[in-house]
């Protein structure tokens, strides 16, 4: 059986669906590291922290506190107060790659992450879990698909919660956020050596839980 499991991939790939689905059927943690980062953005842009200033960066983190509630789905607070919809708009999903290339907003995260991540058994999704916040991880999947089939995805979520965005625009953030996120210098997103590929452009989400379960129980 297989303890943490690292699951890595560009958006739309179906990551959330899945880690948080395969946590349960495991009775892991769940560990979204994405949405630190789009807390972090999110004070930023409520802020107006000047990105490129080093020091703003520094003051900002040092007034930041992220909590994070795995009871009734997954709840995200920022300084005490519940962000868990707001992390996901438009707004922070144009800025959050941005924020992310911050080598001190990846250090401030990283011990945070680790210490959830190794508090129990757990299923920890986001682009540089593998390789690393959790090198150690017994069991690495990246999870792909076409930028099409993402954007669909994501553009359909988006909807759903009452978003009216077009498709194309949803395509280009997506693509747009693969860019930043595989080419920036600290911790880009890239499969780990060691890591299974599973392309999820025609597998249903039930279909990829299934595959990572098998892995997890017998690989
Ligand atoms: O759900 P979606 O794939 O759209 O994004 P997310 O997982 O919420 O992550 C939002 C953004 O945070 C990504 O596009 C990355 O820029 C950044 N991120 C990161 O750099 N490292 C992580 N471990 C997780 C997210």
């Amino acid at each position: 059986m297989k303890k943490y499991i690292a699951i890595d991939g560009p958006a739309g790939a179906g990551k959330s669906t899945v880690a948080r689905k395969l946590a349960q059927k495991l009775g892991y943690l769940y560990l979204d590291t994405g949405a630190l980062y789009r807390a972090v953005t999110l004070y930023a842009l409520q802020h107006g922290i000047d990105l490129g200033d080093l020091s703003q960066i520094r003051d900002m983190l040092s007034r930041i506190t992220i909590s994070l509630e795995t009871n009734q789905g997954l709840q995200v607070f920022l300084n005490g107060e519940e962000v868990t919809k707001t992390i996901r708009s438009p707004q922070v999903d144009r800025s959050v790659s941005k924020v992310a290339e911050i080598k001190m907003v990846r250090d401030f995260l990283r011990e945070t992450q680790r210490k959830i991540a190794l508090s129990r058994p757990s299923v920890v999704e986001g682009r540089d879990i593998g390789t690393v916040i959790l090198p150690e991880a017994d069991l690495k999947i990246f999870l792909t698909a076409n930028p099409e089939t993402r954007a669909h995805r994501r553009w359909l979520e988006l909807r759903e919660k009452g978003d009216c965005v077009d498709y194309k625009s949803v395509l280009k953030n997506i693509l747009e956020r693969d860019t930043i996120d595989s080419s920036r210098a600290h911790a880009p997103l890239r499969k780990a050596n060691d890591a299974i590929v599973i392309d999820t452009s025609f597998l249903t989400i039930e279909e990829v839980i299934n595959k990572i379960y098998a892995l997890a129980i017998n690989g």
